[in-house]
């Protein structure tokens, strides 16, 4: 019988293939990077072929590394980058164009001017979202706009929208099926998020052909099945999900209240908020948290886009470190409380501010200033943007957390997990298993096939490895925020 689980984690920076057991432990991970493209200033792109050879081979590594055959997988969850829009031939599958990634710049003057036109609100009231280049609409039309013969081919039903998980469902099935699921649907600034439809009135606004869009199921769902030729033999695609979304899945996070913080190149913090969606009045985005069963739980997200790419750049910009892991040893060393400042808006401010001309600033810098207290004011960086989001969340009315679960690559880094409990007042929670996108798919393949009962089952198999406690006095926590807010106003008054 099988009784073993296949995830496929496409990210911003690698495809992941993941197999777990009935328990959901870890039976083993492949993984491989694949390129970035920035032809443009601000234009980020992939090639939709290195994505899906990517795929292709890790889920083999995964399967061969499991030493396990085909027929022991019960099924396949696909979680992936969001927003990242993708357009193909429907006959050969081909992409018309290279994939225009999420953090992707391109529509920022088109965006500018359906706000001008006083669109923000219908947008808003309809998808949860902010105009921003960020989601796939704009993106998508720049394609139908841009690429010869596209909008013409589009009207004639020959081309094929999708998000990342559409475009590997397409290509897994041999182009057989063109489906998503409600949280990709839920980034895309198309999608109605009360009546789970397609919007007619913003698909008129940015003059998108219905034909090109994708049927949105549940996240645990019968999707498809893939070509039998790929793998050696036929095998249900049993969920897909966004992969923030999974991470809320992956963590737990199934009552209205529970948080999830995840740490890579950007970080994202998803509040569950129950069966209604939140209007945030400050700036978050209301989008699905997962649809199961036909019902939906609602989440606020906030977006950071830079957390770990600001370790990135003091590694490899700046040349200050040699490894991530040397962060830890270098805060220790100096502590909270350099007065060095490091506010990390390479590419503008995400949540809350959205803030695309704000840039980066150093501040507070004295003759006794190193390298440490650069570093450190880095990880901290990522604890007062994560502030930031929590303090929204909580001005939205949202449930006061009692915990916060993170994960991602950051987490391992036990001084800048202090460091967030004690920046946001509240326990810190890190899991056993830090895989939590892909761990989050692979139940929801599970639940899909009768592996797992329930979400409380799976809630019952989530294990603390280490709680943080806030260890820092009130007035010094207030003191250092009010540090980081005057640096956020210091950048975001010098932009135009
Ligand atoms: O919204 C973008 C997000 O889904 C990207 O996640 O982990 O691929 O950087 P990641």
């Amino acid at each position: 019988m099988p009784n073993h689980l296949l995830a496929i984690d496409q990210g911003t920076t690698s495809s992941r293939a993941m197999v777990f057991d009935a328990h959901c432990h870890s039976v083993s991970v492949a993984q491989q990077e694949f390129a970035q493209y920035f032809p443009h200033d601000g234009w980020v792109e992939h090639d939709p072929e290195e994505i899906w050879q990517s795929v292709v081979t890790v889920v083999r590594a995964a399967l061969e590394q499991a030493n396990l055959s085909v027929s022991d997988i019960l099924g396949i969850g696909i979680t992936n980058q969001r927003e990242t829009t993708l357009l193909w031939d429907a006959e050969t599958g081909e992409a018309v164009y290279p994939a225009i990634v999420w953090q992707d710049r391109r529509t920022a003057a088109f965006c500018d001017l359906l706000q001008a036109e006083g669109h923000e609100s219908l947008v808003s009231q309809r998808t949860g979202l902010l105009i921003d280049p960020y989601f796939s609409a704009t993106k998508l039309r720049w394609l139908l706009d841009n690429v010869d013969g596209a909008r013409e081919r589009a009207e004639r039903g020959e081309l094929r929208f999708g998000t990342v998980d559409s475009f590997l469902l397409w290509r897994l099935t041999g182009g057989r099926v063109h489906r998503t699921d409600a949280t990709n649907a839920s980034r895309t600034m198309l999608f109605n998020i009360h009546d789970q439809q397609w919007d007619q009135e913003l698909l008129q606004l940015l003059d998108i052909p219905p034909s090109l869009l994708p049927e949105v199921l549940d996240n645990a769902a019968d999707f498809g099945h893939t070509d039998a030729d790929l793998f050696g033999a036929s095998l249900p695609i049993s969920a897909m999900a966004g992969d923030q979304q999974a991470a809320l899945v992956g963590q737990a996070c199934f009552t209205p209240g529970s948080v999830k913080s995840t740490y890579g190149t950007g970080c994202f913090m998803v509040m569950n908020t129950g069966d209604q969606p939140v209007t945030s009045s400050h700036r978050l985005l209301t989008t699905v948290g997962y649809r199961l069963n036909g019902q939906t739980t609602y989440a606020l997200e906030g977006s950071i886009f830079v957390a770990g790419a600001a370790i990135q750049w003091l590694r490899d910009g700046l040349k200050l470190i040699r490894h991530a892991d040397e962060t830890e040893a270098l805060a220790e060393q100096v502590g909270d409380q350099s007065g060095v400042y490091l506010v990390p808006a390479f590419t503008g401010l995400g949540a809350p501010y959205w803030d695309p001309q704000a840039r980066g600033a150093i501040f507070g810098l004295t003759r006794d200033t190193g390298i440490a207290e650069i570093v450190t004011a880095g990880l901290q960086s990522v604890c007062f943007q994560t502030r930031d989001l929590l303090e929204a969340m909580t001005a939205d009315g949202a449930i006061a957390t009692a915990s916060l679960r993170v994960d991602g690559g950051m987490v391992v880094n036990n001084w800048m997990v202090q460091a967030l409990s004690n920046i946001l007042g509240v326990p810190v929670d890190r899991p056993q298993v830090t895989e939590t996108t892909a761990l989050g798919v692979a139940f929801l393949a599970g639940l899909q096939q009768g592996l797992f009962d329930s979400l409380e089952d799976f809630a019952a198999r989530w294990d603390c490895e280490r709680s943080f406690h806030p260890a820092m006095p009130e007035q010094r926590r207030e003191a250092l925020y009010t540090g980081w807010l005057d640096a956020v106003r210091r950048i975001r008054n010098q932009s135009p």
